[in-house]
């Protein structure tokens, strides 16, 4: 449809050069993994020691020991992780030579952790390699096991003389850090009562997620952003994490778990506390680190009440094709989950953050298993411009400016705002300005460990979380745990696999008169034949101008003689086109299109629209529409073509394009 050479004026793209390479490589040391044989290892640790290695940023005085219970051998770890390396590196081409050197420093020690003879072995394994490798005595533990062994793994360490030595020990620790705030506490006082805080690396791989460390970068180093980043220009913020992926091989640790505990009080809450808190003196880890806890110890501890009030859960049930069968199993059938398990694989929530720069200012987050796609986004949507002053245009309303964070997996940042319409009379359009990773820079494909290892190496832990903001996110998340446990959910399963998550949520916000920022990418929209050979630029407009509504199986969302000025698509659902007497003309599923008769001929809706099922629904205003189209006359060539085999209808296209 549009030329793709000429140029955007929709959005800008920023370029920029990769930074010279100016890093110092890792500290020397030997890395002990404890949970060696475990997924961690081979999925996430192994490759980012070998991304580490193909930059030139391991230490040539490196050496790893793995340790677990399973009876492998220094050599037949070392074929292993040669088989999974060429299933889980992450760089365009793999690199032997890097592989073979990175490789030979790998070493084995088989045992249970509750064995202090593995311990002693292990300790004359490290002080050879040490020698060997000339690592200094630096000895960093990583614990890749579950957190039961936690507590005991720091006792035996300390007890088997682990402290003593010239060079540093820092251990690297797994979430997740407790499964509530009594059992966090526990945690940290085993931990702290054999190591100071100061050695204590406790991971949230969120923060290891360039997308996620930029939002210090973008917050605190342009001059234009933070007198904005208050109560006083903005409305309301929203972080939502969405998830295609449903539970999978993990139902035996997710069922004890549920997305507040595996999500929210870790990655979300990292998140938030870098987005909301106040600006640090420095970017020394404390510095940072203080501030982080400060915020979150601002956020409001619910009420039972206020849990009532402010939070939703959801669990998603089967995927069944039109005759009832099950096409995908729900939570409750997954393997290792309770049939009647009253785990939450969604929840959405509004926080309160009680301080100086954002009393009042409502804080949502969502985050779900099994739903529509994948993609986390924080959308800071700021206070609208007084419309007063339009009033006598044909502007009728105006948007609100957004600053949208694209963590994954599009990486980039996005501000939309309204711009004139070319021509002589005054309409707005929202447009977008946008800023991707990709087009500015070459980095590579990271996993997100290689800095944390980075960093951990060089005692900088501004990346890990301290043992006080472990317990200050806790104690916001307890209650909300506290309360679900005390009222079991009446109406679970309440959402459908791969849709947009249960009703209440959107009823949650819906309250407060808000509504979702749902971040519809040009792929969803590909998958609705009606856009499946649209150019880019036209999609990027229609994205730009959809709402999302969410409605409940038996509800009307069309009713004969309304006047209709929106248009509608499936995301996911299905619903009845209904005659006068009720009767089922016909039927209308995910990627289908409704309500355009109304929009196109500007007259009431002709037949009553039910939904048979819960439905997920865009919807394109009419105006929007219209103007759409007069950039773009081959869609309503399209439109018309729907409207003609469904009713016969003949629509003028003028007509369909004039500004309403
Ligand atoms: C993990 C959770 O911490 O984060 C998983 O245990 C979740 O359930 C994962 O899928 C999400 O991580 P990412 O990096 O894919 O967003």
């Amino acid at each position: 449809m549009a030329d793709r050479d000429a140029p955007t004026s929709q959005f800008f793209r920023s370029h920029g050069a990769d930074a010279p390479d100016e890093n110092p490589p890792t500290h020397p040391c030997v890395m002990v993994v404890f949970g060696a044989s475990g997924d961690l290892t081979k999925r996430l640790l192994v490759p980012a020691l070998y991304n580490l290695a193909c930059d030139g940023l391991l230490s040539p005085h490196f050496a790893l020991v793995g340790t677990a219970m399973d009876g492998l051998t220094t050599e037949s770890f070392r074929t292993r992780m040669t088989e999974d390396i060429q299933r889980f590196h992450t760089r365009k081409e793999f690199d032997p030579y890097v592989w073979d050197d990175l490789v030979s420093r790998f070493h084995y020690v088989a045992g249970s952790f509750s064995d202090p003879a593995v311990f002693a072995t292990l300790k004359g394994e490290i002080r050879r390699l040490d020698l060997e490798h000339g690592a200094g005595d630096n000895v960093l533990f990583y614990f890749a096991v579950a957190p039961k062994f936690f507590g005991g793994l720091c006792r035996s360490l300390h007890e088997a003389g682990f402290k003593e030595g010239a060079g540093w020990r820092r251990i690297i620790v797994e979430k997740p850090f407790g499964t509530d705030l009594t059992s966090a506490r526990r945690l940290n006082e085993e931990v702290l009562a054999h190591w100071r805080e100061d050695q204590i690396y406790r991971v949230d791989h969120y923060l290891g997620k360039e997308t996620v460390q930029n939002l210090l970068a973008f917050r605190f180093s342009n001059g234009m952003f933070e007198p904005l980043w208050n109560k006083n220009y903005i409305d309301n913020i929203q972080f939502n994490v969405s998830e295609a992926v449903d539970v999978g091989s993990r139902g035996g640790y997710y069922d004890g778990s549920g997305v507040v505990r595996d999500m929210m009080q870790n990655h979300m809450f990292q998140m938030l506390a870098y987005l909301c808190m106040e600006v640090p003196g420095s970017f020394e880890p404390d510095a940072i680190r203080n501030e982080k806890a400060k915020l979150l110890e601002s956020v409001r501890e619910y009420t039972p009440e206020e849990v009532a009030r402010y939070a939703v859960r959801g669990q998603y049930g089967p995927l069944l094709d039109d005759a009832g069968h099950v096409l995908s199993p729900g939570y409750r059938d997954e393997k290792d989950v309770a049939p009647n398990s009253r785990t939450e694989t969604y929840a959405a929530a509004r926080l309160h953050i009680d301080n100086w720069r954002w009393e009042g200012v409502p804080v949502y987050l969502r985050s779900g298993k099994a739903l529509w796609k994948r993609g986390t986004e924080i959308i800071v949507e700021f206070k609208k411009a007084p419309e007063v002053l339009f009033k006598k245009t044909p502007v009728t309303s105006l948007g609100p400016n957004r600053l949208i964070f694209h963590i994954q997996p599009h990486q980039g940042i996005e501000i939309q705002f309204q711009a004139k319409i070319p021509g002589p009379r005054l309409g707005l359009q929202p447009v977008n300005m946008r800023f991707g990773y990709g087009d500015a820079f070459k980095a590579s494909r990271y996993t997100g460990y290689e800095v944390m290892l980075y960093a951990c190496s060089h005692g900088d832990a501004t990346l890990f979380s301290r043992g006080d903001l472990v317990e200050a996110a806790w104690r916001v998340a307890q209650p909300i745990l506290d309360h679900w446990a005390d009222t079991p959910p009446e109406d679970f399963p309440n959402y459908t696999r791969g849709g947009w998550g249960p009703k209440g949520a959107a009823t949650l916000i819906a309250k407060d008169g808000r509504r979702w920022h749902e971040v519809v990418t040009e792929e969803v929209l590909r998958k609705v034949p009606l856009f499946k050979d649209c150019d880019d630029l036209f999609l990027e407009q229609v994205i730009m101008s959809l709402r999302s509504k969410q409605v409940a199986k038996g509800e009307l969302v069309i009713r004969r003689g309304d006047i209709g000025r929106e248009l509608y698509l499936i995301a996911r659902g299905r619903v009845e086109v209904q005659g006068p007497s009720g009767e089922v003309i016909r039927v209308l599923r995910d990627g289908d299109l409704f309500g355009e008769v109304g929009v196109l001929l500007s007259r009431p809706r002709n037949a009553d629209v039910k939904a048979t099922r819960d439905c997920d629904l865009f919807v394109l205003e009419k105006a929007d529409f219209s103007r759409i189209l007069r950039d773009h006359p081959q869609f309503a060539d399209a439109v018309r073509t729907v409207a003609q085999e469904r009713y016969r209808l003949e629509v003028d296209t003028s007509t369909l394009m004039k500004p309403v």
